[in-house]
């Protein structure tokens, strides 16, 4: 199949290597034909140290990039199968190029967008046939994240959701299908992830590498909040806690932290600008965390039960089957086990009496407790 991706920064780029590493002819398009010279330069010191590694033969590779051919306008993608859309992250700019795609492409293309924050149903309300519009978002860096979640817009065709999950799922992608609601499943779910651990360092419980410390030593995770965050940046993780915020009309439970509005407006970003809640400059010391047992065990239990309870609320509201939520946690953010499975392990009473007595101390709707969780609780009932 000829498979288009449009948008040849970051995301673009990692979708056209995974299309062309599995033999798909590629034509990628961006508005800005400097940024597709870089991105395949780019890609191709990635293959050579691929090869390098033993990874690939110097002729699979050649093969590969070979596969990927830049074009200059949107008209070359009239022959394509299916095309991903991977621009800047505007709903006015996506829904114009929706609305070119279809004019260009036949009527079998499925035009997919891998937006992480904007509703599919609204791009795919721009497009005359909506029912071929759907979001298929994969996690940075693509070409190593194994997740990718299936959006269908409210006027997708069944038939196109199939097909979008087999074909991904055949480039040996983990899929999971998910409603076109804010942040989808991992956007969503993964808030109190940050949230909880901003909120516990502003109450002066703990400090950054306490928490990281806790969070990795202690629960498990690969990464602690803070350093994640720094990794991400905290102008793009601020941003989507502030988009998700206001989707979901202001729930208190998405709000976003002032300490994370004034790094990203200080320019502590994080790796990037080199400072961010950690000091990244060569001279800098690394902090030293506080190892008290209980304080750790506390940080990540009360985390830890932020996280549950969206999982679980996620579950409730139908956003994802309970298969798909776990699965997109560990590999759309390779947390050590899936929030499900983990709530069934501590014990679902358990998690409702910590978020209960949250609730109780500090009589915010932040801490409601799910009803899937007191309903399970009232039926004995588990996840699995
Ligand atoms: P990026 O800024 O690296 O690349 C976007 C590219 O789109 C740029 O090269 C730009 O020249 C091009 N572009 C802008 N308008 C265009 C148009 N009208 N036609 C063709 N090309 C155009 O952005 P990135 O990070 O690759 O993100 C792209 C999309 O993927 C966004 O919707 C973003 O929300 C989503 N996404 C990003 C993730 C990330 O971690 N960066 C993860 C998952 C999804």
């Amino acid at each position: 199949m000829k498979v288009g991706v449009i948008g040849a920064g970051s995301m673009g780029i990692g979708i056209a290597q995974i299309a062309a590493t599995n033999k798909n002819d590629v034509f990628l398009f961006d508005t800005n034909q400097d940024t597709i010279k870089k991105s395949l330069d780019k890609l191709a010191k990635i293959f050579a140290r691929l090869v390098e590694k033993g990874k690939y033969t110097a002729q699979e590779s050649k093969a590969i990039i070979g596969r990927i051919t830049p074009i200059d306008t949107l008209d070359n993608l009239a022959d394509c199968g299916l095309v991903i859309e991977a621009i800047v992250e505007n709903l006015d700019v996506k829904k114009s190029v929706f609305t070119q795609l279809e004019e260009i492409c036949s009527s079998e293309c499925i035009l997919a967008s891998n937006t992480s924050s904007l509703a599919i149903s609204a791009i795919a309300g721009a497009c005359k046939n909506p029912e071929r519009v759907i979001g298929i978002h994969f996690f940075n860096p693509a070409p190593l994240m194994p997740l990718v979640e299936i959006i269908p817009a409210i006027q997708t065709k069944e038939e196109i959701v199939l097909k979008s999950k087999s074909f991904i799922d055949s480039w040996g992608k983990l899929t999971v299908l998910t409603k076109d609601t804010p942040g989808f499943i991992v956007n969503r779910v993964a808030r109190p992830f940050y949230g909880e651990a901003l909120r516990i360092y502003e109450e002066g419980i703990a400090d950054f590498a306490t928490i990281d410390w806790a969070m990795t030593e202690i629960g498990g995770f690969r990464m602690g909040p803070f350093t994640l965050m720094d990794f991400i940046g905290n102008d793009v993780n601020y941003a989507v806690t502030e988009s998700v915020f206001a989707a979901f009309y202001y729930d208190p439970r998405y709000k976003p932290s002032f300490t994370q509005k004034r790094h990203s407006e200080a320019g502590w970003l994080g790796r990037k600008t080199k400072r961010g809640y950690y000091d990244y400059t060569d001279s800098a010391e690394t902090p030293i965390p506080n190892k008290d047992k209980e304080l750790g065990e506390e940080i990540v239990w009360r985390i830890l039960v932020m996280l549950i309870n969206e999982a679980a609320d996620a579950l409730f509201l139908n956003i994802a089957n309970k298969e798909d939520i776990d699965t997109a946690m560990t590999k759309g953010v390779n947390y050590p086990k899936g929030l499900l499975k983990w709530a069934d392990e501590i014990g679902i009473n358990k998690c409702v009496n910590k978020l209960d007595e949250l609730h109780d101390i500090y009589r915010e709707d932040r801490y409601r407790c799910s009803l899937q969780l007191r309903r399970m609780v009232m039926k004995s009932l588990t996840f699995y």
